[in-house]
């Protein structure tokens, strides 16, 4: 922490750290200082102008964004030079602005429009002519350029060379011919484009799916949670009658810095789409049919007591999206354990991967605790394309210092780390499939060398020897002979990850199926022990997951070997805690996991498949094979907001509701658990995918009566111990990392950081137990 520093604005002292900057300073006292080309999250250029302030004993008048605060400044902002100046700039600023506030997509909230009015004057000299452009210029199909609103910030420029790592966007031409617009040979495909937009101070870039839809005082803004990955970047839909008309940042720092990717930001039209599944459909002589919710609800109770009666409750099984709210998937396996009476529950149709044998199979640490972490370890990660915003965060953690080693065969998803001396990254480039011999070269190279923690690994973990003797063959030669990667850049890997305080090693928890995952695994947790870089900020294992609610999926039990809390079926106390709760028997044998629901399906012992927001034909390696399986199921139930190849089976088709529509929490990646908020009413017939489940459960003979989400939120908290004593309220705007119950101003949540449970280290090339 930089030592304090006192200073005097406007007659205002404040102490900041030292080395702030001076409209910075003048923010935290309470004063607006206008700016323009300024942003908190960019560095500072002062092309603008517009922040002249006036300093004691300096002379002239001096940018606020540029310069930093000294021991006892005395800074004016308001005097007469002052005032003169920012006149000036905005009289300039103005002089080809167009001045099409009311056409201008920004009229409302334009910083050049509200400066104007604060720190402008009342009418311009200027009669000339103005500068014209044809108009708009395509740079994406997203994001339209109006040249003559420009004002020549470099804001969008700066953000995609700084933040989002190229050069799509460059100023073109010099001096009053200066503009914005593509680079040479460029085009304006960056997964993080849209940001420009928000970041534009004036009307220059706006987005071709909100131009001219509205004015935003005309807008309902709601506050919510983006849906298409795991990172869980914060959002405000704003909505005007009934429709969405945009998705804009809603900042949550430790979250997503103030940053959406594309996919998060655009992708929100489907809520409208006249495709949309309105009523509940039901199989009649070969063809779905319409019916009412009284006879859908009775045919799926009807049907399920058959096939259960027949064929007992194994014959029932369910997939639910992990996309779909905790609430919805708490209810859902709750439906089939408590009600149906089967544990053949689960959120995919692909293979469990192993996972390191810690208390939670989550991540340990934080996102916002990435940028702590002095060493980064990505093993065949994607980041740019499947946790978009969390790869900013890695960008980030790099441009402050870390630095990156990459195991991975694969080019990059794009080079977009800095590629220069001190912080090019270690690029260690196995041979497809052969990461895990390289992550096992490691251990045996820091064992070898006599390298490992002595400290961390005496107190915090056990069977060193036997890691020892397991790790031996991991010779340098021998991995360099079966994966290519040379001895020397793994020494050199050793040594980096060995010179940092510390660490984080990220991964894809959905690992590819190969027969070293477990070794990969192992190899990954036994690193992270030996380096002692667990249960502190900026250490710890990664393993990422894909989908908006994958962890809360775990969390909840939509496992076939898991309960709520992540306790194993097979444990009677946790069998015992859930039946206490649940007033009813729990049954104790594993179920069948998605890809077995497939095969016992397609053999006949699985009659019944209830799907919820999950279509097994998308997702499947083989989709010809679920085909057959789901033509051979009695009872095939969708529950979906879109027709999907899956519903041209079904038997009966149940509408439910988007993100958009309904209530609830999502927990991401890094066990933060958000609420969803509903922003628009759907008019259909469609409901609400937690009412379904209660009213389908009740109709099978259950006793389900919670008046809304949060009372099944309530029970959740007293289900799943990680979740105790959250709610709604507590959860706030910004959500909170489970197990924490209270904000934690910023900083992020690492499980284990109270350094009380010994962890045993995994012999190379065995299976990790997981251990529970
Ligand atoms: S287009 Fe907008 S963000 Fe880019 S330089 Fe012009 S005014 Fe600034
Ligand atoms: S990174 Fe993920 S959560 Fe964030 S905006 Fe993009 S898709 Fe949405
Ligand atoms: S805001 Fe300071 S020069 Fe632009």
């Amino acid at each position: 922490m930089e030592p304090l520093v006192t200073v005097t604005i406007d007659g205002r002292t404040v102490q900041v750290p030292k080395g702030t900057l001076v409209v910075e300073a003048a923010r935290q006292a309470g004063i607006e200082i206008p700016v323009f080309c300024y942003h908190p999250k960019l560095k500072p250029v002062g092309a603008c102008r517009m922040c002249f302030v006036q300093v004691e004993k300096m002379p002239g008048l001096v940018t606020a964004c540029t310069t930093t605060v000294a021991e006892g400044m005395v800074v004016y902002t308001t005097t007469p030079p002052v005032v003169k100046a920012q006149n000036a700039v905005i009289e300039f600023l103005l002089l080809n602005h167009p001045l099409d506030c009311p056409v201008c997509d920004r009229g409302g909230e334009c910083p050049l429009q509200d400066n104007t009015f604060k720190f402008g004057l009342a009418e311009s000299r200027y009669i000339e002519p103005k500068r014209h452009f044809i108009k708009p210029v395509a740079l994406s199909p997203y994001i339209l350029l109006d040249r003559e609103r420009c004002i020549l910030c470099y804001r969008c420029v700066r953000f995609q060379r700084e933040i989002a790592g190229d050069e799509s966007l460059t100023v073109l031409d010099r001096g009053d011919h200066s503009e914005i617009g593509l680079a040479p040979g460029r085009t304006f495909d960056s997964p993080f484009s849209g940001n420009t937009i928000e970041l534009c101070p004036v009307g220059a870039l706006t987005s071709t799916l909100y131009r001219f839809r509205a004015r935003p005082w005309d807008l309902k803004s709601v506050p919510s949670v983006c849906t298409q990955c795991g990172v869980g970047c914060n959002i405000q839909i704003d909505v005007r009658a009934n429709t969405i008309l945009r998705l804009l940042s809603r900042e949550n720092t430790p979250v997503d810095d103030g940053w959406l990717c594309d996919r998060g930001r655009f992708t929100y039209r489907f809520v409208h789409d006249p495709a949309r599944l309105t009523r509940p459909l039901r199989r009649v002589n070969g063809a779905l049919q319409p019916v009412s919710w009284h006879e859908a609800l009775e045919t799926v109770a009807e049907r399920i007591q058959a096939i259960v009666a027949a064929a007992g409750p194994q014959a029932v099984g369910g997939l639910a999206a992990p996309t779909a709210t905790n609430e919805e998937l708490y209810l859902f396996q709750k439906v089939l354990r408590a009600v149906v009476g089967t544990n053949n529950i689960d959120h995919t149709v692909r293979p469990h991967p192993p996972v390191a044998p810690l208390a939670y199979d989550a991540v340990t640490g934080s996102i916002v605790g990435l940028e702590r972490a002095r060493t980064l370890v990505l093993v065949d990660c994607a980041t740019r394309s499947e946790q978009p915003v969390l790869h900013l965060r890695l960008r980030k953690a790099v441009a402050n210092g870390a630095q990156l080693v990459l195991i991975q065969s694969a080019e990059p998803d794009l080079w977009t780390f800095p590629d220069e001396p001190p912080r090019r990254p270690l690029w260690l480039r196995p041979r497809p499939g052969t990461e895990a011999v390289v992550v096992a070269g490691l251990v045996h190279l820091i064992l070898a060398q006599g390298r490992e923690n002595r400290e961390f690994v005496a107190q915090r973990t056990e069977g060193l020897e036997t890691l020892r003797a397991s790790a031996a063959a991991f010779t340098p030669e021998r991995v360099e002979a079966e994966t290519g990667v040379p001895a020397a850049l793994l020494r050199r890997a050793v040594d980096l990850l060995l010179a940092a305080p510390t660490a984080a090693f990220l991964y894809r928890r959905d690992l590819q199926g190969l027969p070293s995952d477990r070794l990969l695994v192992a190899g990954l947790y036994d690193l992270a022990l030996l380096t002692g870089n667990l249960g502190r900020p900026g250490t710890g294992l990664y393993p990422l997951v894909r989908h908006a609610n994958s962890q809360g999926a775990l969390d909840l039990g939509v496992h076939p070997r898991l309960l709520p809390g992540q306790r194993p079926v097979t444990e009677r106390a946790g069998r015992a805690a859930l039946e206490a709760l649940w007033g009813t028997p729990v049954p104790a044998e594993p179920g069948l996991s998605g890809a077995d629901m497939i095969e016992a399906a397609l053999a006949g012992r699985l009659r019944a498949l209830y799907l919820l927001g999950r279509d097994p034909l998308a997702d499947h390696p083989d989709p010809e094979r679920v085909r057959q399986a789901l033509a051979r199921l009695d009872l095939l139930i969708v529950q979906d907001i879109l027709p999907s190849p899956a519903m041209e089976m079904a038997h009966l088709v149940l509408p439910g509701l988007s993100f958009a529509e309904k209530e609830g929490t999502l927990t991401s990646l890094e066990r933060r658990i958000q609420r969803l908020r509903p922003a628009v009413v759907n008019q259909t017939e469609a409901r609400s995918d937690w009412r379904i489940l209660q009213d389908v459960a009740n109709r099978l003979g259950g006793l389900f009566l919670y008046a809304g989400p949060d009372e099944v939120f309530a029970e959740i908290a007293r289900a799943v111990p990680f979740y105790a004593g959250l709610t709604y309220e507590a959860l706030g705007d910004k959500g909170l990392q489970w197990p924490a119950t209270v904000q934690q101003d910023g900083a992020g949540v690492d499980l284990y950081a109270d350094g009380e449970r010994r962890w045993a280290l995994l012999p190379l090339e065995t299976e990790p137990k997981v251990v529970r």
